[in-house]
């Protein structure tokens, strides 16, 4: 690999479309930190990157605790080089209609999705301010628009947007851009969650959802990881503080 190769950082990685979008940018060439709550279920995505023959670090960390982003952020740097390229992906969901959401379920979506973005993003900005080249990809959601049962979820996506917008405007001058990445339907563990959610079985749901989708199916990792890997390439340089709807139809 050469001494240029660009480092990303991959957050809530270990599965689902975090663990699709850490495969491709190191496919893509990148050096890639495979980062999540547990550094144990990192290593399997980090052993399918090596075994493909790219270059990865397994990183435990909670995107929440400012100290262990810090730390994390600084590992990276020692071990692989310093990260420019950052996804903020990591996620959960906690819903509930609103007379029966508790204040944990809302401070908890609040805490991965817009702390955590707003603690690593902070991180990586002096790496970035350095090289003079950065690519933030924020994971936003269809539900920024209002989802049922979704109203602290629903406010993070949307605060999402607003947060990726502000830093196109912030960190330009670096060379560097901000997009969000807004999915509709993807199958993963998160909307298999939500299937048990409701009572129904994953494939029915699935079913439902790609009957109301206009290409006619649901949405995989790999579809939001393309465009991941357009969104953090070098020639998307002039593609800044948009939100892109991955969707399998238009959305606004
Ligand atoms: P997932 O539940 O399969 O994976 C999320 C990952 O984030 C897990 O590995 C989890 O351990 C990790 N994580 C959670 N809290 C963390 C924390 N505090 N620190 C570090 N890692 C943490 O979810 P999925 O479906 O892969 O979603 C990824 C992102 O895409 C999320 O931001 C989600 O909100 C967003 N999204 C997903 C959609 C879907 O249909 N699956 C649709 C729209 C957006």
């Amino acid at each position: 690999m050469s001494e240029s190769q660009r480092v990303a950082i991959v957050t809530g990685a270990a599965r689902g479309i975090g663990a699709a979008i850490a495969t491709r940018l190191a496919a893509d060439g990148r050096a890639v930190a495979v980062l999540d709550l547990d550094e144990q279920a990192c290593q399997q995505v980090v052993d399918q990157i090596d075994a493909a023959g790219g270059r990865a670090l397994a990183l435990g960390c909670d995107v929440a605790d400012e100290a262990a982003v810090a730390a994390a952020v600084q590992r990276v740097a020692t071990e692989l080089g310093a990260p420019t390229i950052l996804i903020n992906n990591a996620g959960v969901i906690r819903d509930n209609m609103l007379h029966k959401m508790s204040v944990d379920d809302w401070d908890t979506v609040m805490g991965v999705h817009l702390r955590g973005a707003f603690l690593m993003t902070r991180a990586v900005r002096e790496h970035i301010a350095a090289e003079k080249f950065g690519r933030i990809v924020n994971l936003s959601s269809t539900s920024a628009q209002g989802n049922l049962g979704q109203v602290n979820y629903s406010a993070a996506k949307a605060g999402i947007q607003g947060f990726t917008k502000t830093l196109a405007l912030e960190l330009g001058r670096f060379g560097a851009t901000a997009n969000a990445i807004a999915p509709g339907f993807i199958e993963t563990d998160m909307t298999r969650a939500t299937a048990e959610r409701m009572k129904l079985s994953f494939d029915d749901f699935l079913a439902g959802a790609a009957a109301q989708i206009p290409v006619g199916r649901v949405g995989q990792p790999a579809d939001i990881a393309a465009a991941a890997s357009y969104l953090t390439s070098d020639e998307a340089g002039f593609v800044s503080g948009q939100v892109i709807y991955v969707a399998g139809g238009p959305k606004d």
